[in-house]
């Protein structure tokens, strides 16, 4: 991963009232870096409505669920639907899990992973994005913005002849569509809605429960990587103190399209993505989408 030297910028004094009055989605944000980031701008005064599968938030000031299974195209339409993109001044992308060792479809027939870590991404976005912050009451100076949580810079462009897996599975290489995907979206989103900001996360090895259907939920080896990765890496607390400053830095609002690596700093978008690939992945993607009975919001 290279630096990208043009981004920069500075960690405000004073963070913690950053968030005050801010109204956030985290879609993931029942678990791992999602939950993390929930968690702590709700104490720093934002209203966070999170989408997932389990809530484990019940109770705490500022946070709001919506329950939804975003393996299905059809529940993300629901969601982009449900979510009040009009007054939001922030939207987290973190949903995901990992590839499992023998392909998984899921009832729409989508490979799971895909639908799962990037698929639904590109619905809810395309369905939010038009009407994003346009009824906000935060500050004008700063567009509405999205931050889209996965694996940028490292180089995935992804196989958009096969993005369904169906010629042939891996779950790694499954794995890299998404990474590849959600790498695009934040690319194709800076020039689709001029009228929000787009960046992409790259938040390294953290220790949460995105390898467990690799692994295996519980399973020896699950256990043995997560111990590892715990002693290795920060958590997700951790990722969530250290980034949370740049989700509100005014240092990034003309760099849309900016990706960070797991320290924040400002990392160049993989090379290979060119505008002609993201063109031929974007249409991919959607055709997967509508093959699964799902019409995808235009533009
Ligand atoms: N952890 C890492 O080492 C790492 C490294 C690089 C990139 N990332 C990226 O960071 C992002 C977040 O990962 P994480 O580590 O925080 O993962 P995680 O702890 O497994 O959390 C994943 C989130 O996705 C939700 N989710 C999973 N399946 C769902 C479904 N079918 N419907 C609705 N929600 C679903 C989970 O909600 P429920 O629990 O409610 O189902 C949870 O909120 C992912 O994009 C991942 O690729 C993570």
């Amino acid at each position: 991963m290279k630096f990208d030297q043009r981004v920069k910028w500075h960690r405000a004094d004073d963070a913690s009232h950053a968030f005050q009055g801010w109204r956030v989605a985290v879609i993931g944000g029942t678990g791992g870096i999602g939950r993390a980031l929930s968690r702590l701008l709700a104490s720093r005064g934002a209203h966070v409505i999170v989408v997932g599968q389990t809530f484990r938030d019940a109770g705490t000031p500022g946070i709001e669920f919506i329950k939804a299974d975003l393996s299905l195209m059809r529940e993300a339409q629901r969601v982009a639907t449900l979510l009040p993109a009009e007054t939001l001044d922030l939207v987290i992308f973190t949903t995901g899990i990992f590839a499992a060792p023998e392909r998984q479809v899921t009832a729409e027939g989508i490979e799971r992973d895909l639908a799962v870590s990037y698929l639904n991404r590109l619905v809810i976005l395309r369905g939010i994005a038009p009407r994003l912050g346009v009824e906000r009451a935060g500050d004008a100076r700063m567009k509405p913005r999205v931050f889209i949580v996965g694996y940028p810079g490292g180089g995935q462009i992804g196989t958009p002849d096969d993005l369904n897996a169906e010629t042939s599975y891996k779950a790694m290489s499954a794995h890299m569509n998404t990474v590849a995907g959600n790498e695009m979206l934040v690319l194709d989103a800076v020039k689709r809605y001029p009228q929000a900001t787009f960046f992409g996360l790259n938040p390294g090895l953290i220790k949460t429960n995105i390898r467990d259907n690799f692994f295996g939920k519980d399973s020896l080896k699950s256990r043995i990587a997560e111990t590892l990765i715990g002693w290795l890496s920060p958590s997700a607390d951790a990722y969530a103190q250290h980034i949370a400053p740049l989700l509100a830095s005014r240092d990034i609002e003309a760099h849309s399209g900016a990706m960070f690596n797991r320290k924040a700093r400002a990392i160049l978008p993989s090379p290979g993505l060119t505008d002609t690939h993201i063109r031929q992945f974007m249409a991919a993607s959607e055709a997967l989408v509508s093959r699964a009975g799902t019409r995808i919001a235009a533009p």
